[in-house]
């Protein structure tokens, strides 16, 4: 890991660690961090190799999640592209941020994320978790719904960037000119 790439001693306190699963990267979480733009100087998405939840597994590797993820930050060279294993703490404590970065879309995303916030603080005091709320286009827009419905046929163009759009459909083995509609239209 180079230390320098995220977020040396003079940016201390101004870098975010926003982790997640990103299987795939939506327009929610690049809304996210565009807007965490204006407040930090760096944003880390911090890509896990596992997540809490033991029964999720992921649709893309972490290395397709990661090369997805640098070609949509691309042209945001205060956008590092990241991975972790194991504890989320022990991650940030690493990279000399103190800010944790979470989006909320609803209040049932609230328990969750309060729990896990709760736990981490527990686990490293000098760490805090900042919540920015979802941006009402986005707010419906959940990795875990953009696969059922790619999955499933739907278009999810609009919804995420079409380089990942055209990636589900090479996961999905859908045909990548001509869209199949199945049962959701927009
Ligand atoms: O996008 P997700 O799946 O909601 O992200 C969840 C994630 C990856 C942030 C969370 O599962 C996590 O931090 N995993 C690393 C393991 C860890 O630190 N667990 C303790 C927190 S309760």
């Amino acid at each position: 890991m180079n230390q320098k790439t995220k977020g040396d001693k003079e940016t201390i306190g101004r870098v975010a660690v926003y982790p997640g699963s990103f299987d795939p990267l939506t327009y929610g979480h690049i809304d996210i961090v565009e807007r965490a733009l204006d407040i930090f100087d760096k944003v880390i998405l911090a890509i896990a190799h596992e997540t809490s939840d033991a029964s999720k597994r992921s649709l893309f590797t972490v290395e397709e999640r990661i090369e997805m993820a640098k070609e949509v930050f691309e042209h945001l060279p205060n956008v590092i592209v990241d991975s972790f294993k194991g504890l989320l703490v022990n991650y940030v404590g690493e990279t000399n941020a103190r800010v944790i970065l979470r989006g909320l879309r609803a209040t049932s995303d609230f328990e969750y994320e309060f729990h896990m916030a709760s736990m981490n603080r527990s686990l490293n005091i000098h760490l805090d978790t900042m919540f920015m709320m979802t941006s009402k286009d986005y707010f419906f827009v959940s990795s875990r719904s953009i696969k059922e419905v790619s999955a499933l046929g739907g278009a999810v163009e609009g919804l995420v960037p079409n380089l990942i759009a055209r990636r589900l459909k090479e996961k999905f083995k859908l045909p990548l000119t001509k869209e199949k509609q199945i049962g959701w239209e927009y």
